[in-house]
């Protein structure tokens, strides 16, 4: 194929540089060359919030947002979520292949060993107080892993690498379970490894006195499928800061923490919370409209809509809306659902929603099952973090393995003031600080 190139002319100097194109993108520090003579840094671009900068190359998700399509390894996430379990799918996005029956035996085994926390670790959990966010819980404990396990520091062994992700992937439902049951003062229920992943799970989360717990086949499956649903997503806020963090060659365990922290908040993974409760704001179906204009006045946000790279419907807002169905059998419908399906409605067909292409996301319906699964709102994006682990791990792996990858570590435009000369306090004036 042609060598494909950007020309470019400094209006400043009126040189003229050839940038090479490479999958459709040129190489930000290429623009270095360009400089208005020998004591010019060299040209930056200006990027906040990374609107138009791929800050690695990946193989692990691809999504057409144009299109709504989202592949993990290539394979379609319809495809995954109908025909395999949440292990298989984990698998895959950390492995790049499919697994062969023995390989997913052992990854189970694998996985399913390391189940347990530390007595020691359980007990931290008890000293939150009973109403502590479980999200906060969550990556408290997620982060104090990280006392546990000294070995984890060996981030450049991959063997070590491979006995973390196995640890990480194994302890997170535990802890998330613990989290959940502390907050309602119940007894911590140990992992049982005949379960399966997610059935595992569910025992943990609501076995009582029973003396082996048996799992609902129909909310199994729709668990895991949300988990395969949320496995990975490219580079989001929270695979974007696991990348970062793991860059500096920080552990997995703070690296999974800080991922989590990314994703508690509200425009992102804590959508799923937010939207129950605007739900609940908006009461009943006859509230729609009222609500719809609020928004559009400028009073906030629709909840679960819009999104960064989609531009169409989530592809996993779609599958979530048939396990909804699935769920419902199972557990009874819940009434949020008819606000929901009319409020999606009413936003689809109104100019505002159709202009700037916002469609509802994952978030949007995931919260109803939730919901009708009989978690608390606060809970929901501990939900979301137990399968994203996956995909945090696997973006971390493969930046590591990145012979590209160097510290994140942007630049910035600095807009404060040049050097001035100090003055003592006793000189000083109240000045209006200048924050750009
Ligand atoms: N409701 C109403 N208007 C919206 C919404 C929304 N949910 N989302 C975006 N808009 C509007 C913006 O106000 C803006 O309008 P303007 O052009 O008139 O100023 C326009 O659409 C573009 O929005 P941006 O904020 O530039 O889009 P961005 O890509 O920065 O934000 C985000 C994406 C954060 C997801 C945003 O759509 C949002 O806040 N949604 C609600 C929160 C949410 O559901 N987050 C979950 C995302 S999925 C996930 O992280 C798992």
């Amino acid at each position: 194929m042609e060598k494909q190139v950007l020309n470019v002319v400094d209006s400043r100097s009126n040189n003229r540089y050839e940038f090479a194109i490479e999958k459709g993108a040129i190489r930000a520090s290429d623009l270095r060359q360009i400089r208005c003579g020998a004591e010019d840094f060299g040209l930056m671009s200006y990027d906040p919030a990374f609107l138009n900068t791929a800050s690695c190359r990946s193989a692990i998700t691809f999504i057409d947002g144009d299109k709504g399509i989202l592949r993990y390894r290539g394979y379609p996430i319809e495809q995954l979520a109908e025909k395999c379990t949440f292990l298989e799918v984990a698998y895959l996005i950390l492995h790049g292949e499919l697994p062969t029956e023995l390989q997913l035996k052992n990854f189970v085994a694998g996985v399913t060993e390391h189940t347990m926390l530390h007595e020691k670790t359980k007990n931290f959990l008890e000293g939150f107080n009973h109403d502590a966010h479980p999200m906060g819980m969550f990556i408290s404990t997620v982060a104090a892993l990280s006392t546990v396990y000294a070995d984890a520091r060996k981030v450049l062994d991959p063997e070590s690498r491979e006995l973390q992700i196995r640890r990480l992937i194994g302890k997170v439902p535990t802890i998330a379970a613990y989290a959940y049951r502390h907050s309602l003062g119940y007894p911590y229920i140990y992992p049982d490894n005949d379960l399966s992943y997610t059935e595992n799970f569910m025992n943990m989360l609501w076995r009582m006195v029973e003396p082996k717990y048996r799992a609902n086949p129909v909310v199994a499956r729709a668990l895991d499928i949300l988990f395969i649903l949320h496995a990975d997503h490219e580079q989001n806020c929270s695979a974007n800061v696991m990348r970062a963090v793991g860059s500096s060659q920080a552990d997995p365990f703070v690296c999974t923490a800080a991922a989590a922290a990314a994703l508690s908040g509200p425009l992102h993974g804590g959508a799923n919370e937010e939207v129950l409760k605007m739900l609940d704001e908006i009461g009943s179906k006859d509230n729609v409209r009222g609500y719809v204009e609020k928004i559009k006045a400028g009073h906030g946000k629709l909840m679960g809509f819009g999104h960064r790279i989609y531009k169409n419907y989530d592809p996993r807002a779609r599958i979530i809306k048939w396990a909804a169905d699935q769920v419902f059998v199972a557990t009874g419908r819940n009434p949020k659902l008819d606000i929901a399906l009319e409020l999606e409605k009413i936003a689809l067909e109104d100019e505002y929603f159709i202009k700037r292409k916002l469609y509802p996301n994952v978030d949007f319906y995931s919260g109803i099952i939730y919901q009708a699964l009989g978690f608390k709102p606060e809970m929901f994006t501990v939900l979301f973090a137990i399968p994203r682990t996956v995909g945090w791990l696997a973006q971390w792996q493969e930046m590591l393995e990145d012979p590209e990858q160097k510290i994140a570590r942007p630049r910035q435009i600095y807009t404060g003031y040049d050097a001035r000369e100090f003055v003592p306090i006793e000189k000083r004036a109240v000045r209006a600080v200048a924050s750009r």
